[in-house]
């Protein structure tokens, strides 16, 4: 198997050749900020809250879908890539109404979480405020764009890992949003087969079970490789 060696932050680390520069980084224990990422889904690089500094490039590179290369020289903590972060956290906040105190995932929620890492304490930018319509159509779930930061983890697990692709996204820039079906009600879709792996995935509030009240909402993304280390190694293949 193909090696590669990149320093990272001074550090000389091998890695298997085709790994992305995440993928890297966490193997040697070294913390880069995700959102959109998610072990177990195809890479999106949306979110860039993984940018890092790789020296002779004349822009920031998303870690979680840059290939590393023999020889790269990586940067995961400047004064630059904080500064960023930080505006990307509060860009989000900014963007829909992420109201903690009245959210079913306070105190479990990884935009909330990541805010007070970054020390984002306040927000410079002026509040949206979208007035975006509740689906609470479904029998199991509940779906509040107004908690959504666009990650697409839900799109992505549904059409990946469940097969149903009832979950899709609709619009461009700020007009986009995450849909069901052909944009109708979540309950009147004939894909969903309510597996709930969405539930699981979503980052924030935007999508949680029914009846869950204010921080009442734990989410278990562990299901996810769990369900994937078992399809590989076909435990559920009982006729073999
Ligand atoms: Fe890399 Fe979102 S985690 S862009």
């Amino acid at each position: 198997m193909a090696v590669v060696t990149l320093t990272i932050n001074d550090r000389l680390i091998s890695t298997q050749a085709g790994s992305t520069i995440l993928d890297a980084a966490e193997d040697a224990g070294i913390f880069i900020p995700t959102l959109c990422h998610l072990k177990g889904l195809s890479p999106r690089g949306g979110c860039r809250l993984c940018l890092v500094e790789v020296e002779g490039s004349p822009r920031l590179s998303a870690a979680c879908i840059t290939q590393t290369q023999e020889g790269m020289v990586i940067r995961t903590e400047t004064e630059t890539l904080t500064r960023y972060r930080k505006m990307i956290i509060e860009l989000l906040l900014a963007e829909r109404n992420h109201v903690c105190a009245v959210c079913v995932m306070n105190g479990h929620c990884e935009l909330q979480r990541m805010a007070a890492k970054l020390g984002v304490d306040h927000v410079r930018y002026d509040y949206l405020c979208p007035d975006l319509a509740m689906d609470a159509s479904h029998e199991r779930n509940v779906r509040d764009p107004n908690r959504c930061i666009l990650c697409a983890r839900c799109v992505r697990v549904c059409d990946e890992v469940e097969g149903a692709h009832t979950l899709d996204m609709m619009g461009r820039g700020i007009q986009t949003n995450v849909i069901t079906g052909m944009n109708i009600p979540w309950g009147k879709t004939q894909s969903c087969t309510a597996c709930g792996k969405c539930v699981q995935v979503c980052p924030t509030g935007a999508i949680f079970k029914k009846g869950a009240s204010v921080a009442e909402m734990e989410k278990r993304q562990d299901f996810l490789t769990w369900i994937l280390s078992g399809r590989d190694k076909n435990i559920w293949d009982w006729g073999n």
